[in-house]
């Protein structure tokens, strides 16, 4: 049976995700620092798909843990997907370095010290997926937010190199920049339909990535030339613009 660690797995995608999964009758390890919060979901999964789900303690933000939570899974998985993320006000990250420290904390130093740990292991195996959901944000920045995307840029780089590394050893490794997603984490943002999806739309869009062996995924198609158009354009005009 195939096991899938799904990181932040309060996320609404993950949530969405990890009952696809549930249905295909693939054993869950789901990851969160608040594990109760998960317990009537992980019965849910077990009374309607017979599903195997096991609830793991995980903080991102606590480096130093991050190896005996991965040594303590039982078995390892051969699918990991990261989907914590944190992307906090950026008016108050510019003035107040404990809020602007979790916003990279959380989006990019975590996330490259558990990865690392898991990609060594893969490696090492010869075997393995690892998808890291990162933004568009990361791809140039803006004055609303560019704390949360310079933090997903340097995941965004992070999976790239890594991928790079692992082509030889059978390991790969999905970027998934999915726009903006009617969760929780913009809740009370106003977004266009036309750049949201939905968290089933996106948990859809990983899987499929990962049976395609996909590199680099918008999940909304308008995405990938919206971001085309904006790095096209010059910095002297770029700097100019209210985004
Ligand atoms: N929503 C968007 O418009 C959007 C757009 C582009 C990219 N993304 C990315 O998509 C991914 C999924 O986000 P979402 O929209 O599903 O948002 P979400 O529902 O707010 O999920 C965020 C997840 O990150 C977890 N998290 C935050 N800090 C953590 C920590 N210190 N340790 C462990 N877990 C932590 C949260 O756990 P708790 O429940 O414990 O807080 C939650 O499970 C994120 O990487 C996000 O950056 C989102």
């Amino acid at each position: 049976m195939q096991t899938v660690l799904i990181l932040g797995a309060t996320s609404t995608v993950a949530m969405e995700l990890a009952t696809i999964y549930a249905r295909k009758g693939i054993h869950l390890q789901l990851a969160s620092r608040q594990i109760r919060r998960l317990s009537s979901f992980k019965s849910d999964l077990e009374i309607r798909f017979n599903a195997k789900v096991d609830l793991v303690e995980f903080d991102v933000e606590n480096t130093e843990s991050h190896s005996d939570f991965y040594l303590s899974l039982e078995p390892r998985p051969s699918l990991v997907v990261c989907l914590f993320g944190h992307l906090g006000k950026q008016d108050e990250a510019v003035v107040d370095w404990k809020i602007a420290s979790r916003i990279l904390n959380v989006n990019f130093v975590g996330a490259v010290s558990i990865m690392n740990i898991i990609s060594r292991d893969f490696k090492a195996k010869r075997k393995g997926v690892l998808v890291g959901v990162s933004s568009v944000a990361g791809e140039r920045g803006r004055q609303s937010n560019f704390i949360y995307g310079s933090a997903k840029a340097g995941f965004t780089t992070y999976l790239s190199g890594l991928r790079n590394e692992m082509v030889t050893n059978n390991v790969h490794v999905v970027t998934i920049n999915p726009g903006f997603i009617r969760s929780k984490m913009i809740a009370g943002i106003d977004t266009p339909a036309i750049l949201t999806a939905s968290p089933h739309k996106v948990a859809l869009a990983i899987v499929k990535s990962v049976e395609k062996r996909k590199d680099v995924v918008y999940v909304l198609w308008i995405w990938k030339w919206i971001m085309f158009v904006i790095k096209l354009i010059p910095e002297f005009l770029f700097k100019r613009l209210n985004l």
